[in-house]
């Protein structure tokens, strides 16, 4: 059974239709890449992966079952979606580092948070940092880590090396594709041709709203 199924989906919205008539597979394991120009629907299709948006016409499946038929909180634990924009909240780093601890009433597990800033190459000083002065990259990593947090089944990434360098890009890639590596499905968003075939076994490539091709490739 398919993890992810997208069955003739569509989604308009202001009387526009974004995307038309969309149908793929993802499969547990899978690495799927999406790529595109801009405005072409990647953004949309990733938040209707995570229940963020509903469908106008057409389903969504997860695990077999319609995704109307989950609780949010069910899908939330289970799919995790980190944002093209990265958005802090609160003061500092540590307000948006508790807060997936928080929600599930576990308490705050500064070593895992500190692994993870390793793995992703900011200093541990940054969780005191206040949010209003990280340069892009760094905000891009924080919002990346808080999706990291608690591992889940699918994880959604719409561009999250946009604004780093080609070091932190590499850090970043490589954590990614180890968790892939460890069982987690990962569909993510790049403009970045050689980032697009480096780890996916499956590539998207949208075009006006609809899927132009869907390459399998190993
Ligand atoms: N809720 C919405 N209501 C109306 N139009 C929308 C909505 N969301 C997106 N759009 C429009 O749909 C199109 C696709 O948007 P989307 O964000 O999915 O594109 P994208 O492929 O991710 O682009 P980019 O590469 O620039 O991030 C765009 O023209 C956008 O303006
Ligand atoms: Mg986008």
């Amino acid at each position: 059974m398919p993890l992810l199924y997208f069955r003739n989906v569509s989604f308009a919205n202001d009387g526009k239709d974004i995307l038309r008539n969309v149908s793929f597979v993802a499969d547990a394991g899978d690495f799927i890449s999406i790529v595109g120009p801009s405005g072409s629907g990647k953004s949309t299709l990733l938040r209707l992966c995570g229940h963020l948006i509903s469908p106008t016409t057409g389903n969504i499946f997860y695990k077999g079952v319609n995704m109307t038929g989950y609780s949010p909180t069910e899908l939330r634990k289970n799919i995790s979606y980190c944002s093209q924009t990265p958005y802090l909240f609160g003061n500092n780093v540590k307000d948006n580092l508790e807060f997936p601890f928080s929600i599930r009433n576990i308490p705050f597990n500064e070593s895992r948070v500190k692994e993870l800033f390793s793995l992703f190459n900011i200093p541990p000083v940054f969780l005191n940092s206040d949010v209003q002065n990280l340069s892009g990259g760094e905000k891009q990593r924080i919002s990346l880590i808080r999706t990291l947090l608690f591992l889940p089944e699918v994880l959604l990434l719409d561009e999250v090396t946009s604004a780093l360098d080609a070091e932190n890009t590499r850090m970043a890639e490589d954590a990614i594709s180890s968790l892939n590596k460890g069982g987690i499905t990962v569909l993510w968003i790049t403009h970045d041709p050689e980032q697009s075939q480096k780890y996916a076994n499956k590539i998207i490539t949208l075009e006006a709203g609809e899927i132009k091709s869907l390459e399998v490739l190993k």
